[in-house]
């Protein structure tokens, strides 16, 4: 007390500010899986380490060639958060309200489902996907993801025929310039000129280019 006393008004200002943000610390704690489970973007550090250096390389090397990108067996995608959630075509297969009972963890320990079908996972390697899911199968957002190519028409955007027109969208053409001047660029400037019935003046002196 006589400690308190003997402080500042601005240190105890300091003091109440850092005893109110340990408690809001301390109570959100309980709360820190769901927002794992949540967040798709913004990953913890830890997590993010985790998956690119035990997860994907499991991933990249037995599941991808059928799961990733246009190698979607069983309409199943597993190359984006996103797609995984999304699950199978007899749907989800990642339960994040009880991990254990996740498809995808049945498919890996050959419970039911075989995944990858030619040979099963080392246990070390199993053993990574079941913390994985249980982590809530941190996926750092964009990291991956096989990006397909986009047709204008994918995103909504239109392009008119006016605009497909644009003389640098258009195949080369081989013109035949116009008779008439010593030098074809000339040629195709008087043309334009006599189309807006301008006449050229003409070549200009030494001075005059001189003064330009
Ligand atoms: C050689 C191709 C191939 C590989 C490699 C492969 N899968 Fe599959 N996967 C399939 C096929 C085909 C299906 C569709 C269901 C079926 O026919 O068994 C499927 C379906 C699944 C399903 C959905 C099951 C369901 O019915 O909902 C999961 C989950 C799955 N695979 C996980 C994985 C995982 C994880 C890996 C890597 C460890 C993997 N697969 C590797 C071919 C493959």
């Amino acid at each position: 007390m006589l400690l308190l006393c003997s402080l500042s008004q601005k240190s105890l200002r300091l003091l109440s500010c850092a005893v109110a943000f340990t408690l809001v610390f301390v109570c959100s704690g309980s709360e820190s899986a769901e927002v794992i489970k949540s967040v798709e973007a913004g990953v913890a550090a830890e997590h993010e380490a985790f998956f690119n250096n035990s997860v994907l390389p499991i991933l990249e090397t037995h599941c991808f060639k059928c799961h990733a990108g246009e190698h979607q067996k069983g309409e199943f995608r597993l190359d984006q958060r996103s797609r995984l959630m999304t699950g199978s075509e007899s749907g989800a297969v990642v339960n994040l309200d009880s991990p254990e009972e996740s498809i995808l963890l049945q498919a890996v320990r050959y419970d039911g489902y075989e995944m990858p079908p030619r040979g099963k996972l080392a246990d070390s390697e199993i053993a990574i996907i079941e913390q994985w899911v249980s982590l809530g199968v941190p996926y750092p957002a964009d990291r991956i993801g096989i990006v397909e190519e986009q047709k204008p028409e994918a995103i909504g955007a239109k392009v008119s025929d006016d605009e497909r027109a644009f003389w640098s969208f258009r195949p080369i053409q081989d013109n035949v310039p116009p008779v008439g001047a010593s030098h074809p660029v000339d040629a195709f400037i008087d043309q334009q000129l006599a189309s807006k019935s301008v006449t050229a003046v003409g070549p200009a002196s030494p001075r005059e280019l001189i003064r330009r």
